[in-house]
């Protein structure tokens, strides 16, 4: 009995120690995407996590902290952001059967240095009232002079619209997405402004008919987004969500997803992190918290993803990340030639 005791402390006393183990994560994703998995990890692991949200310049900061960089993880969306940092030899190789076996081979860097987390399509949101079902089909037609109806779309150079033009160049060419981009401006129902929520509050008020919105944002709205914006609800209800171009390519898809920095002080506990965010706690919680598409094979879309979009069964554009990335100067190009609300 006493030895089992002793036992009992040990533990609790290694219990401690791993409680001071820390991860610290620079993100570019909000805190609210992000906190309830980080959380989740610190009560099963002991490990506790820091994470310092920036809004720009990641790159520029890593390089001028060089060695010396807290930094062990970066996440964010948007794969030429990942590529961004690879390009910047910011990034170490991770070998991981676990993160390998989560994340299917075209969602991870062939050299080990990014892992797509989550994935989500670039929808048209369109009035119920005013755009009648089948209507619209395709992003092509947003460029048509005839279209009939006004555009909501946030500033060209976000990176959700630079990847999303990028696909455009890789099915258009650079001189077609340069036309689509400017057609798309002339059915813009007012300036290029505010997040992907804030062009669907625009076809709530009128003035718009369509939003280009990445999809999780449709749960977010439909739930009021936890109690914080209620006002949401009317939104999210009062769209339909069209999955463009499913007799083509199909639709665009965009991502989220995680790096080891080269200088990562505390590389074990990282790796555990990122082995942790492609398992399937934390995919079922990107899943139902964010009603983000979940990235490991078997894990269920939240009800509301399963209800509205479809579970997250559609025709989605299989353009190689890889080839999105390269096309990004091309897209900040056309963004800036057509003055698209850069
Ligand atoms: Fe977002």
């Amino acid at each position: 009995m006493v030895g089992f005791i002793a036992g009992v402390v040990g533990l609790a006393a290694a219990g401690v120690v791993s409680a001071a183990e820390e991860v610290n994560i620079y993100s570019y994703r909000q805190p609210h995407l992000v906190e309830p998995m980080l959380d989740m990890f610190t009560v099963e692991t002991g490990i506790k996590v820091n994470t310092v949200y920036v809004k720009k310049g990641m790159v520029e900061r890593l390089k001028a902290e060089g060695k010396n960089s807290p930094a062990d993880l970066a996440l964010t969306v948007d794969v030429s952001r990942l590529v961004a940092l690879k390009r910047a030899g910011l990034l170490q190789t991770v070998n991981s059967i676990q993160l390998d076996e989560n994340i299917p081979q075209n969602l991870r860097d062939p050299d080990g240095n990014w892992f797509v987390l989550t994935q989500r399509a670039r929808v048209i949101m369109a009035a119920r009232e005013r755009v009648p079902e089948g209507a619209l089909t395709s992003y092509e037609q947003l460029s048509d002079p005839d279209l009939g109806y006004k555009i909501c779309m946030r500033k060209g150079n976000h990176a959700y619209n630079i990847s999303q033009i990028s696909s455009m160049v890789s099915a258009l060419g650079r001189e077609g997405a340069k036309k689509w981009l400017e057609g798309v401006g002339k059915n813009l129902g007012r300036k290029p402004q505010g997040n992907d929520r804030a062009q669907v509050g625009g076809v709530y008020s009128g003035e718009c008919d369509l939003a280009i919105v990445n999809t999780y944002y449709f749960g977010k709205m439909f739930t009021g987004n936890g109690g914080k914006n209620p006002e949401q609800i009317a939104w999210a209800k009062g769209v339909r969500v069209i999955f463009p171009n499913q007799g083509d390519r199909g639709a665009h898809i965009n991502v989220s997803g995680v790096t080891l920095l080269k200088h990562a002080p505390n590389r074990a506990n990282a790796i555990r992190l990122m082995e942790w965010l492609s398992g399937d706690m934390a995919q079922y919680m990107y899943a139902h918290e964010n009603h983000e598409f979940p990235v490991k094979i078997g894990v269920p879309t939240s009800p509301l993803v399963t209800k509205y979009l479809s579970g997250g069964r559609f025709k989605a554009d299989s353009v190689s990340l890889a080839k999105i990335a390269e096309y990004s100067r091309v897209a900040s190009e056309l963004v800036a030639e057509v003055n698209f609300g850069s």
